[in-house]
């Protein structure tokens, strides 16, 4: 297959062309080479590729730089799948995009799946969610793929800063409300890669098994490194930051499950392959 990648030097996108190159063209592009909230430049793009499906991992995903810049992340995050959506119409192109649990507003005590309400609580959730209705509304071979708490090599991240900080011997600081599934930037392009091909539509939810809270994310990491430092216990009361964000958000990949397609594995297993890739030789 013939795949357009935007966001190609994120964090996950970086990932689907590394997993996915292997068996499809991959076509991929940074914000240099497409800036996704130029409608013309998108649509000139797909026109020139004219490509078999069109993944979108660009977005605005500082959550506190979202909630201070709120046109930045509609345009980003809303007006750039928009213009993507509508170009995919145009050239009968499969369009999978990528979507946040961060659209749910984190009240429940067990994990959403696919079929519940979204009901976002800051501007980057929200943005997020007009995304994906105009994916929805625009592209007729849509899939939303949500995820949550990625970790993976590309850029820093949560888990990058706790192990930092443990090898300085420095405090950490964890937030005790707020609990979601960590999942491994490798796993998910793995699981892209599979879903590529299929002649599928919807949401789905697309994350390693099981959740726990940044307290707990913590505990586990010093557990693999075997190496313990200080943790600052917060609540999000304490943690001043711009954007609020949900207590409980980790998610259920459901959809996955009904098509029996769901391979991934537990964030615990995740984790620690990742900690042993990136530090432990
Ligand atoms: N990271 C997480 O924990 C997390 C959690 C839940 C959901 N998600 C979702 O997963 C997806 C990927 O996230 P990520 O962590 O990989 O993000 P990331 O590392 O921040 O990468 C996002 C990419 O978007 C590109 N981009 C930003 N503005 C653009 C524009 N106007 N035009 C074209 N490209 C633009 C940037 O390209 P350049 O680098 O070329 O400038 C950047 O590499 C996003 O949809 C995000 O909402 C992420």
């Amino acid at each position: 297959m013939k795949v357009v990648m935007f966001g190609g030097n994120g964090l996950l996108g970086s990932d689907i062309i590394k997993v996915c190159s292997g068996e499809h063209e991959m076509i991929a592009l940074g914000s240099a080479d497409v800036d996704i909230t130029n409608s013309e430049a998108v649509y000139n793009l797909i026109k020139a590729h004219k490509p078999d499906a069109v993944i979108n991992s660009a977005a605005l995903t500082d959550v506190d730089k979202c909630e201070n810049n709120p046109d930045e992340a509609y345009r980003v995050n809303a007006m750039g799948p928009k213009n993507i959506a509508m170009a995919c119409r145009d050239f009968n192109s499969r369009m999978i995009h990528i979507s946040t649990d961060y659209v749910f507003d984190g009240k429940k005590d067990s994990p959403y799946d696919e079929f519940e309400q979204v009901a976002p609580v800051n501007i980057y959730g929200k943005s997020k969610v007009a995304g994906e209705q105009f994916v929805q509304m625009c592209a007729p071979k849509f899939m939303i793929i949500r995820t949550a708490w990625v970790f993976g090599t590309k850029r820093k991240h949560f888990v990058d800063y706790v192990i930092d900080s443990i090898n300085k011997g420095e405090e950490v600081i964890a937030v005790k409300d707020m609990v979601s599934s960590p999942t491994y930037s490798l796993d998910l392009a793995e699981l892209i890669k599979e879903l590529l091909p299929l002649n599928e539509v919807g949401i789905f939810h697309g994350v390693n098994k099981g959740y726990c809270s940044r307290v707990q994310m913590v505990e586990e990491i010093m557990k693999v490194m075997n190496k313990q430092t200080r943790v600052q216990v917060l609540s999000q009361s304490q943690w001043k930051k711009p954007a609020a964000r949900p207590v409980f958000s980790a998610l259920k990949n459901y959809h996955l499950h009904l098509l029996d397609k769901d391979t991934m594995s537990g964030w615990r297993d995740a984790l620690k392959r990742y900690i042993r890739f990136k530090y432990q030789g």
